[in-house]
């Protein structure tokens, strides 16, 4: 029992959603998927990943997705271009990315040096690569309801919660944060689930009301533990997508936007940090990598989720 439920003798009731174990058996149906596709064309399915400049962050995550890919058995082609490189390098490289039959997904890390224009990028990466779900054109797909590419972290977010809930028609969700990475995305894919959605951001009035009233809770915000305990309704799902590194006692420690301990209180189920939302986002790249290559060879995309 956490120290706020004692307090208050409210026992521990959520479960916890294992990301990182449903990121695990995804893995093992994508690489079974990826031989196949082999199989059909030759070839295994390629995924480019560019980074620009030396952010010791974006470095890990650049590294552990070509790492991921390679481990599923796809082809991996990272580009770490330097800090200063100018709009017309980059968007050359995106362009012989394009080009390159070898080449079904394409990632440029995010952020990227001031200097350069992100969305000129982001806009540049052909639809059908755009495994990341940036492109205007995929955003738009998504918000109509046709196929496309999906954003990896929100569709990591609505494995988790399908497996968590089943069917989340009728429910009432709130989306905390409103980036074209993670919010705004995440909110199209719950609408497409028939929930009733609300998507709250930084002028939001009265959050805290809003929060409890939802049966869905998405919180991705980037502020460590902002979303209290004590306004989670009780029998809600939570999906954590923050990871903040805080020093707490001299020990740092990686924690969500939601206070963990006060949700686990009253929530029916929860995401930890780490290890609910992170490992989903990788495979959900891997995912999309193996759909574009499928769609791009003209073959019926495997259903994996
Ligand atoms: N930086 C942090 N998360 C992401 C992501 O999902 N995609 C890209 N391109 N950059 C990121």
């Amino acid at each position: 029992m956490t120290l706020a439920a004692a307090a208050e003798d409210r026992p521990v009731t959520a479960a916890i959603i294992d990301g990182k174990g449903y990121a695990a058996g995804l893995g093992e149906r994508i690489a079974e998927q990826v031989s196949a596709f082999s199989g059909h064309t030759g070839r295994v399915p390629g995924l480019a990943v560019v980074l620009v400049g030396t952010d010791p962050a974006s470095e890990v995550y650049v590294r552990s997705k070509g790492r991921m890919a390679r481990k599923l058995g796809m082809e991996s082609f990272e580009h770490v271009l330097s800090e200063d490189t100018s709009q017309e390098d980059l968007m050359a490289l995106v362009d012989r990315l394009n080009a390159d039959e070898t080449v079904d997904g394409i990632l440029v890390q995010l952020p990227l040096p001031r200097h350069l224009d992100s969305l000129a990028v982001i806009k540049a990466i052909d639809p059908a690569k755009d495994v990341d779900g940036l492109h205007p054109l995929n955003a738009g797909y998504l918000a109509s309801g046709l196929p496309g590419l999906v954003s990896c972290t929100p569709l990591g977010c609505l494995m988790l919660l399908r497996s968590s809930l089943g069917d989340l028609s009728g429910l009432d969700a709130i989306v905390v944060g409103r980036s074209i990475l993670v919010g705004k995305p995440m909110a199209q894919l719950l609408l497409a689930e028939n929930c009733t959605v609300t998507v709250a951001h930084s002028r939001t009035r009265d959050l805290e009301r809003r929060v409890a009233q939802a049966d869905i809770v998405v919180a991705a915000v980037g502020s460590p533990e902002m979303i209290r305990g004590e306004w989670i309704k009780p029998g809600a799902t939570v999906i954590d997508v923050g990871t903040s590194r805080v020093i707490r006692d001299g020990v740092t420690r990686l924690v969500g936007d939601v206070d963990f301990a006060g949700a686990t209180t009253r929530a029916r189920a929860i995401t930890p940090v780490p290890g609910g939302v992170g490992p989903m986002t990788i495979m959900s790249l891997m995912h999309n990598t193996l759909l574009a290559a499928f769609r791009r060879a003209g073959l019926a995309a495997p259903e994996l989720w």
